[in-house]
């Protein structure tokens, strides 16, 4: 009764402009393995689940790079939103999709952009989680210890068990989910040692996320509730069109997480990494002797702690630049401070208005 469900229709913005709205940074290899995000998030999970119990869930207009990237994917494994509603109608849909395939279903919801290092650890994790959720109906999100007071993560204060304080796997209950704080909240949350990242990885049975949808969502409950008939049919796209029409655009942490009192974490050391901006690509990359982690054709001087991306047909100068992101991709080059890349958003809008 497994299933894994794959979020790719984010665009990654901070990410510009590696990640484009034509082509978003899961579709791209950005660690240099000869493999995308997307398809190392497939692979994954091999093993987890059947293929055929794998579904992807993206905007129509991501549908062929899916179809390219994973070509073992049936059409009805690859849902597409008409447009982008976040992540709480990404996993409605997805999972009354399941519900109707199989209402004992036990599932994984998985983001497309993230980097695991330790991909054994990463199966032992979620097999233990699926245990929980196989006979229990609670929330399961994984938690990964904070290294820093980073305000683009969920925080989650759990309740410790005593002994094993969650070492052994085991799901510990959680007392507090805080999407997104401001940097302050987020400064006490790490200091008080309390709380744990949310890795955005989720597992739950489909009935208790669908009790879930209907107790905090539950516009979004209704609307694919009705649905469920059409799906599978040629019907089930323009349902869809009218379903996200109806729909508002929230996220599963800020709509379900945050509010539910059925949440648990399982403590995770996976070798995670949410790739959401430059600086915490240049954290995971190899770095050269200078600490440029450098992925180009490069001339370096006098140059260190630099990130440096570029086609593989350029030659890339450098003279004298410490602590900078250089970054070129289709038609534009960006050269940007490493701290100052919260800009990066700003700059992705004023390049939009210069069309
Ligand atoms: N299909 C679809 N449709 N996918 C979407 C949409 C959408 O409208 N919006 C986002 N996604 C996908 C993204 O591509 C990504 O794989 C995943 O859903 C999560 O979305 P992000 O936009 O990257 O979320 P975030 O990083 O800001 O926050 C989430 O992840 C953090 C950890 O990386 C939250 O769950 C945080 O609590 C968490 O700490
Ligand atoms: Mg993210």
């Amino acid at each position: 009764h497994t299933y894994v469900i794959i979020m790719a229709g984010g665009v990654g913005t901070r990410f510009w402009p590696f990640s484009r709205t034509n082509n978003p940074k899961q579709f791209h290899d950005v660690l240099g393995t000869g493999r995308t995000m997307l398809q190392q998030t497939v692979d994954r999970f091999d093993g987890v689940c059947p293929p055929e119990n794998i579904y992807i869930v993206t905007s129509d207009k991501y549908k062929e790079l899916c179809q390219q990237q994973i070509p073992s994917l049936t059409d009805d494994q690859i849902l597409c939103e008409p447009i982008a509603r976040n992540t709480a109608p990404c996993i409605a849909y997805a999972c009354y999709k399941i519900a109707q395939r199989d209402p004992q279903a036990n599932i994984v919801v998985s983001p497309a952009d993230h980097v695991i290092l330790k991909e054994e650890e990463f199966r032992r994790t979620i097999g233990t989680a699926l245990q929980a959720t196989a006979d229990q109906d609670i929330l399961v999100t994984l938690g990964i210890k904070p290294s820093r007071p980073d305000t683009g993560y969920g925080y989650i204060q759990y309740i410790p068990d005593g002994d094993s304080d969650g070492k052994n796997g085991r799901p510990l209950r959680v007392k507090t989910f805080t999407e997104k704080p401001h940097l302050e909240l987020a400064k006490q949350f790490v200091d008080s040692g309390e709380f744990v990242w949310n890795a955005g990885i989720f597992v739950w049975n489909v009935q208790a996320i669908m009790a879930a949808f209907r107790k905090y969502l539950p516009e979004t409950a209704e609307v694919f509730e009705e649905g469920t008939p059409h799906y599978t049919t040629d019907k089930e796209t323009s349902f869809i069109d009218k379903a996200y029409s109806l729909c508002k655009s929230i996220s599963i942490d800020n709509g379900i997480m945050e509010k539910a009192d059925n949440v648990y974490v399982v403590l995770s050391d996976f070798g995670w990494s949410d790739l959401g901006t430059w600086k915490s690509l240049y954290e995971v990359s190899g770095k050269d002797e200078h600490q440029n982690a450098v992925d180009a054709h490069t001339m370096l001087y006098d140059t260190q702690n630099c990130i440096i991306k570029a086609p593989k047909d350029r030659l890339v100068v450098v003279n004298g630049l410490d602590g900078f992101i250089v970054a070129e991709y289709d038609n534009v080059l960006m050269i940007c401070r490493k701290d100052d890349e919260q800009k990066v958003k700003q700059f992705v809008a004023e390049a939009k208005e210069q069309g």
